[in-house]
This record gives C-alpha cells, sequence and structure tokens, in this order.
C-alpha cells in the first residue's frame, strides 16, 4: 500500500556515496531499479549529490543527478568526474553535499579494522552535519557504535548499518521491528563468506592463493583478503553483534580471535573427508553480567545445525528466552545483498525521518 497521497509531487531526496567500489557499483543501479516504487511507495525520487573514491577524488554536483539518470551513464563515476566540482577532502565533501542539500551519507569505504578510520571521522562528520549515514562498513559500527547512536539521537537523525554483519539479510532489522524485547542470551555463527569459501576450496583440492582468488572474484573478500582469513572481518561482525543484540559492552580487541591461518592444508581436507570440516565459527553470550565473545576456527559435525553453512553460506543461531533458539541461514550472498542491505536502511531511514 502507497505511504503517499498519489496527487503529491515527490520530493528528492539528495544522497552522497563515498566509496565507489563492488558495494557501491551494486547499490547504484539497485537504488535506481528501486527508484518508481520510491517515488510510488514513499513520495521520494533519490538524487546522487556526492560521489568519492580515494584514488579517483571526490565529486560534488549542485543539482544532483537522479540515480536513474546516473545509473543509466556508461561510468557513473566519471560522469561526475566531467560534471561535478571536485573537492578536496571529505570534511570539505560533506560540508558542500549539505549545502547543496545532501541529507543522507551512505559511506561505503575500505575496512580498517584497527580503529575504523578514517570511516569512523567520515560518518561522525556526517552526523554532525545533521545528516542520516548508512554504513556497510563494519569497523566504525565495531569501535563507535554507541558513540554514533547516540551523536545520531542528539542530532534527531538515524544512523544505520545492517549490511554490515550478513549483508542484506534483515538482522538488526527483526531484533529492532520484528523480535523486539525477545531476549537474546547468545549467538553462534558462521559470518565470514570469505573464509567458508576458502576452506570449501581447499577441501575439494584448490591452493590457498586459488582460493583467495575465487574469493575476490565474487567481490566478496576484504581489500586485504587476510583481515577474513585472519578472523578480523568476524571479530568485527562479533562485536557489533554482541554490542546490538545482547546489549554487551565489547570492544573488538576483547573479542577472542583465531583465524584460520594457522590450520594446516592436510588438515583442512582430512577434516572435511571425516564430515566435520573446519568453520570459522563466531560466537557471544552473557557470563556473570556481561558479555563474551570469540571468533575461532571449529569442526562442525551434521549434528550441529552450522553445517548447513556451506561455502559463502552464513548461519546464525540465536538462543532467545522467549523464542527458544531461532536459526537464520543466508544462502550465498553476493554483493548484491549487500547492496539490498543499504537500500533497505535507505527506505528505513526516509519511512522512520521525524519519528525518532
Ligand atoms: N563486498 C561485500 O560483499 C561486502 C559485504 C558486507 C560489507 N562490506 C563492506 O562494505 C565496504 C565496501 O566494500 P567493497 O567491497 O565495496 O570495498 P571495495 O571494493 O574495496 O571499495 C572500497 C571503496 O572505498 C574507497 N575508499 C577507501 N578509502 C576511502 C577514503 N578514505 N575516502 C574515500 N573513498 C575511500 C575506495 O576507493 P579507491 O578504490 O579509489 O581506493 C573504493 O572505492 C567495506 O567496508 C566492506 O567491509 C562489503
Amino acid at each position: 500500500m502507497s505511504e503517499t497521497s498519489p496527487s503529491a509531487p515527490p520530493t528528492p531526496c539528495r544522497l552522497l556515496l563515498l566509496g565507489y567500489g563492488h558495494v557501491a557499483q551494486a547499490f547504484l543501479p539497485l537504488l535506481a531499479s528501486r527508484s518508481a516504487w520510491m517515488e510510488r511507495e514513499l513520495g521520494i525520487v533519490p538524487v546522487i549529490s556526492g560521489i568519492g573514491s580515494r584514488s579517483q577524488g571526490l565529486y560534488i554536483h549542485a543539482d544532483g543527478v537522479s540515480a536513474n539518470e546516473l545509473a543509466s551513464k556508461l561510468d557513473p563515476l566519471r560522469f561526475f568526474q566531467s560534471s561535478g566540482t571536485r573537492v578536496e577532502r571529505t570534511e570539505t565533501f560533506i560540508q558542500t553535499g549539505a549545502v547543496v542539500g545532501a541529507s543522507l551519507l551512505i559511506e561505503l569505504t575500505t575496512l580498517n579494522p584497527h580503529n575504523g578510520e578514517p570511516a569512523l571521522t567520515h560518518i561522525r562528520q556526517a552526523l554532525t552535519a545533521g545528516m542520516d549515514a548508512i554504513t556497510a562498513n563494519k569497523g566504525p559500527v565495531a569501535f563507535a557504535q554507541a558513540g554514533l547512536q547516540a551523536l545520531a539521537r542528539q542530532h534527531h537523525i538515524q544512523f544505520r548499518f545492517e549490511s554490515t554483519v550478513m549483508d542484506g539479510f534483515p538482522l538488526f532489522n527483526l531484533a529492532q521491528f520484528t523480535l523486539p524485547a525477545v531476549g537474546i542470551q547468545s549467538f553462534r555463527g558462521l559470518l565470514n563468506s570469505t573464509s567458508g569459501l576458502v576452506l570449501d576450496r581447499i577441501a575439494a583440492g584448490y591452493t590457498l592463493d586459488e582460493a583467495i582468488q575465487q574469493a575476490q572474484q565474487l567481490g566478496i573478500a576484504e581489500a586485504d583478503p587476510w583481515y577474513d582469513l585472519d578472523g578480523w572481518d568476524a571479530v568485527m561482525k562479533t562485536t557489533i553483534l554482541a554490542n546490538t543484540l545482547l546489549e554487551g559492552q565489547v570492544t573488538p580487541a576483547a573479542v577472542r580471535r583465531e583465524g584460520i591461518r594457522g590450520l594446516a592444508i592436510e588438515d583442512m581436507r582430512s577434516a572435511a573427508r571425516a564430515g566435520a570440516p573446519f568453520r570459522l565459527v563466531s560466537s557471544a553470550s552473557r557470563k556473570d553480567g556481561a558479555v563474551i565473545a570469540a571468533v575461532r576456527p571449529l569442526r562442525i559435525g551434521t549434528d550441529d545445525i552450522l553445517h548447513i553453512g556451506k561455502g559463502t553460506t552464513g548461519v546464525i543461531c540465536l538462543e532467545t528466552e522467549a523464542m527458544g533458539t531461532i536459526t537464520l541461514v543466508e544462502h550465498e550472498p553476493t554483493v548484491l545483498q549487500t547492496a539490498y542491505g543499504v537500500l533497505s536502511d535507505l527506505i528505513t531511514v526516509l519511512r522512520r525521518r521525524g519519528t525518532d
């Protein structure tokens, strides 16, 4: 059912897109393909006012370009380079974007698992400028979730990050909107697609380098694939989940971390042959009033529900007070699912504007 009156002219929603890699390049055509839906259902037409990447520069377009028109360009970033104005610093990108009417930053830059920077600073700048912010980047959320949410509340705007943990799978939406106060006590999950794929490919006889290359070709590996294989990506996700679902106060440094680097290739293969392959398992639970979290490779037998998580498939098993055990499976996600998570956050932000 439409949420707007049929006669009202659509309102532009001006967006800044920071980072133009795999996720952003999947997000733009998805946004364009849903523009008619957004216009019909929300009375809003998405317009891109700025795009930027580290090596290609940051560009603002004073009038903005509708997502539809921009996605039809052969190279949307090059189009901005030729028709927009270049700015040198991200802070200026955000400030100039605000001046031309941008009200939302979509932050899709590279993960920094050591401190979340510079994305953390960029999100803070956007929130301080009164812009809603959406990110798929785990770093800023893992390191500063509470502070960023407090800043958003203070400015009566929103900060959302659905894509950070299970791509487009509506995990945080589920906890916030569908299962509020369900009392989640613990979780176990397979949250890193690259490790799952690499473990599977090695078990199938590929070398480590070949397996990593396959993950990179799918666009699912971090810019540095060792951030996946050494467990950093999973630590970020585990931290975010522990703090969001279990209301913990966990820092990435407090998550016990062991990646798959230390596993011998032959051990990976023989474990898989025996029907209990290694998987990189994230877990967290409440203990003595605190939340304890870990990431480590474990052998997963056929009697374990996580066994369903083959290759890139993500699984999370939640122990709840009111709904018992719930297991959610995201089958073989690709970058499109991540882009969808960003789109679903955008729709949530637009629907909730003025209610926070
Ligand atoms: N790919 C997935 O399936 C997936 C899933 C969930 C979450 N994520 C997260 O989503 C984010 C984006 O992922 P991706 O796969 O799109 O990464 P990517 O392909 O490596 O692209 C990252 C983009 O960010 C830009 N960038 C990096 N630092 C920047 C800075 N300081 N200022 C402006 N631009 C900057 C890069 O610019 P240059 O290329 O010019 O250096 C590039 O355009 C990451 O944080 C990742 O962890 C990705």
